[in-house]
């Protein structure tokens, strides 16, 4: 039974990888590729609760049921969208996955590596991951270009940690991307990268 794949777009805030997913994502359907597109946070009911501490402040959350909010969402995201859609067969683009709970998560103090072993236990492994990445100072330049205020899983000491989780992390599925060149050149070897791994024809 043939599978779709599950290609993951990670790294830490403001290194542009919301704008090099939506740029994929248009690629890959102008190829003529059946393309899901996803983000978690979801808009789901966790999904939810979690955008009201990104917008409020963590408040009395605790560590603990912020790792279970995403779990939660990540546990609903793969029911109803991801294992249906790799199922059919599609491409099933996500603006981050279970390695940004590893590394916000673990950053709060939670074993990395463990979030990861528990993610696996209930959601597909990635095809392939691609940290985006950039140095801290061009990220907070971009995230206070962008918005008006910074959420609170932005804040520089916490992102450094962050940062420095999403360093540790390998795999022959891992794939490291610079986003220091500007954005078309930046999605050109992401796409090159994507052909590689679907077998597509080079366009541009
Ligand atoms: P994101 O949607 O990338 O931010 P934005 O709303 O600015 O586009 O993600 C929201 C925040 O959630 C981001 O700071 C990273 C954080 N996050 C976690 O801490 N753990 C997770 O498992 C995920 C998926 C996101």
């Amino acid at each position: 039974m043939d599978r779709g794949y599950l290609i993951a777009l990670e790294g830490v805030d403001g290194t542009g990888k919301s704008t090099q997913c939506g740029l994929l994502a248009d690629y890959l359907e102008s190829s003529g590729c059946p393309v899901v597109r996803l983000r978690e946070p979801t808009t789901g009911v966790w999904g939810r609760k979690i955008r009201k501490i990104l917008t409020e402040g963590r408040g009395g959350v605790t560590p603990e049921e912020e790792l279970r909010y995403f779990i939660n969402d990540r546990k609903e995201d793969v029911e109803r969208n991801i294992a249906p859609a790799l199922e059919q067969g599609k491409v099933v683009l996500i603006d981050r996955y279970y390695y940004s709970t590893a590394a916000y998560q673990g950053a709060l103090g939670f074993d990395p590596d463990k979030i990861i072993r528990d993610n696996e236990a209930f959601a597909p492994r990635p095809d392939r991951v691609f940290i985006i990445q950039v140095s801290l100072d061009e990220s907070f330049r971009r995230i206070e270009q962008s918005r008006d205020s910074v959420s609170a899983f932005e804040k520089r000491e916490y992102l450094e940690k962050v940062r420095n989780i999403f360093d540790t992390f390998t795999g022959e599925h891992i794939r490291r991307i610079d986003s220091g060149p500007p954005v078309e050149e930046v999605q050109a070897v992401l796409r090159r990268e994507v052909n590689a791994l679907l077998g597509l024809k080079e366009t541009s």
